[in-house]
């Protein structure tokens, strides 16, 4: 059976200014899957990501995003389809003058017409997917970077998206709290059945948690396929990013 893609981008080809940053890039992203985006910094990751948000105009080449071609979208339906994604930046902030629980709630009031006690039920089961419900009434200054993270990624669900994008979310945390976000990115697939699209360059996280992966250098693809694939590509870059491993192995690390 085909597996049904959440994400197909054929050919896209990106510049800034006159310098391309993205040069024909393809690759698909599958149902039901974590798919990581991996690269050196300035392979063009991000830039990616922005596309597929939508965030950058599309000029060259075709996405489709849950099954919409984004190239020939309405505002309208533009609009439809942006409120089924999640996202979570690297830089992601919490707004400070708001609790935990009013930021994780705060799509919700933005966005639907649900009424205030039910967004409350809805933020306490989303706290509790990421392990936070005690830091429903804190605010941000009063958890720590873990944790941010965690509240983070309640807020990027709150509105149940089917589709999750992540950039570089572990980006400064500690080995045990990158591992605790990696699992509840595995729970959201394995429990809400949510895709996700996720750009890392933390090998540790790539083995835990990659289905599949799309390999970025210089603004092109250079490998996709399944993670088990990528461990045995003689791809140079994606050798030399996995052959990390093998080193800490080597050192029985
Ligand atoms: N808004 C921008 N204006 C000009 N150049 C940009 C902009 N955003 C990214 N770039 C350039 O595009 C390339 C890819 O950047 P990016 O997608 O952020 O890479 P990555 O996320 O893989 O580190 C880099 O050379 C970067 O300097
Ligand atoms: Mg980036």
């Amino acid at each position: 059976m085909q597996l049904q893609k959440v994400v197909e981008v054929k050919g896209l080809t990106a510049s800034f200014d006159d310098k391309e940053v993205l040069s024909d890039v393809s690759f698909s992203a599958n149902k039901g899957e974590v798919t990581v985006i991996l690269g050196g910094s300035g392979s063009g990751k991000t830039t990616v990501l922005r596309h597929l948000l939508g965030l950058l105009t599309l000029h060259q080449g075709q996405i489709s995003v849950l099954g919409k071609d984004i190239g020939t979208l309405t505002e309208d339906e533009q609009r439809d389809l942006y409120l089924k994604l999640g996202v979570f930046y690297q830089s992601g902030a919490l707004l400070n003058s708001l609790t935990v629980g009013e930021n994780v709630g705060l799509p919700l009031v933005q966005h639907s017409r649900i009424p205030r006690e039910l967004i409350e039920e809805i933020v306490t089961m989303k706290l509790g997917l990421v392990n936070l419900e005690y830091a429903y009434h804190l605010y941000p200054s009063q958890l720590s970077g873990g944790m941010l993270k965690r509240a983070a990624l309640a807020r990027a669900i709150a509105m149940d998206p089917p589709l999750l994008f992540c950039d570089e979310p572990g980006a400064g945390l500690d080995p045990v709290s990158l591992e605790s976000l990696d699992h509840l990115i595995l729970n959201l697939k394995s429990l809400l059945g949510m895709s996700v699209v996720l750009v890392t360059h933390e090998v540790a996280s790539i083995m835990r948690v990659a289905d599949r992966v799309v390999f970025l250098e210089e603004g092109k693809t250079v490998f996709e396929g399944s993670l088990e694939k990528a461990l045995k590509s003689e791809e140079p870059g994606v050798k030399a990013f996995f052959s990390v491993l093998k080193t800490q192995k080597d050192k029985n690390l």
